[in-house]
């Protein structure tokens, strides 16, 4: 290992620069996944956490949903999408047709990231950095290559450009058949809004804005088996 080196102006070495990569074992089994996760400090994010939210779902489902990062009660439960929005998409896959025991689900960022709060008030979901969205991104990879879905559904702008670069613009890509740049997924992918950008909408909008996550999700269930 050489000597690490600051060069004036960078408040973090190289060396040191935000990845999981070193923490995300060589396997594809999402137990031992899960485990080696908890030990992670690819990022900042793990210190105000109450623990790492890991992916949940079958080896092997045909379909692999992917969220923003835990929020307040996923960060208690360690689960993802237990909370307000688990419960919409609970709703959004019924409405589709879609049993969400069969399913992958996870999030592009595995630590809850949160506003401090005032006492008594509850903690308030901060949009992770375009740095830890980065740096957690070798666990979703993993993720991927262990369940080795059919069909990857991008939920939200986070999940979307996490794979699919900064740039990607949701809106524009909503009902098409995607595919990831490089080798890691060869499959279909599709990207819908995210569940709480619904919660969190005008509610004039609301009914609009769900109908077209559940034609998202119908959508990237149909391309199953083609
Ligand atoms: N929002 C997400 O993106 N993921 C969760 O697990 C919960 C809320
Ligand atoms: Fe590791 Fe991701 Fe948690 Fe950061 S958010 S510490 S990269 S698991």
């Amino acid at each position: 290992m050489g000597r690490v080196r600051r060069r004036r102006g960078y408040p973090f070495a190289v060396s040191e620069r935000a990845t999981a990569a070193q923490f995300v074992p060589d396997s594809d089994d999402l137990t031992v996944l899960a485990y080696a996760a908890q030990g992670c400090r690819g990022c900042d994010l793990h210190r105000g956490a109450t623990q790492v939210v890991f992916g949940d779902g079958p080896r092997r489902a045909d379909l692999m949903l992917v969220g923003e990062q835990p929020g307040d009660q996923e960060d208690r439960a360690g689960t993802p999408f237990v909370g307000p929005a688990g419960r919409l998409l609970d709703r959004a896959l019924e409405e589709a047709g879609v049993d969400r025991a069969g399913l992958y689900v996870t999030n592009a960022v595995k630590h809850f990231k949160f506003a401090q709060p005032q006492r008594g008030q509850r903690r308030i979901h901060k949009t992770p950095s375009r740095t830890e969205v980065v740096a957690c991104r070798p666990w979703l990879i993993a993720e991927l290559a262990a369940v080795q879905p059919e069909v990857l559904v991008l939920m939200g702008a986070t999940a979307a450009q996490s794979l699919l670069g900064s740039g990607f613009r949701l809106t524009q890509h909503r009902g098409e058949l995607l595919r990831l740049p490089g080798n890691d997924f060869d499959g279909a992918v599709v990207v819908s809004p995210h569940p709480s950008s619904i919660l969190r909408g005008r509610p004039a909008d609301r009914d609009r804005a769900f109908h077209a996550l559940v034609a998202d999700l119908r959508f990237a269930a149909d391309q199953r088996g083609r």
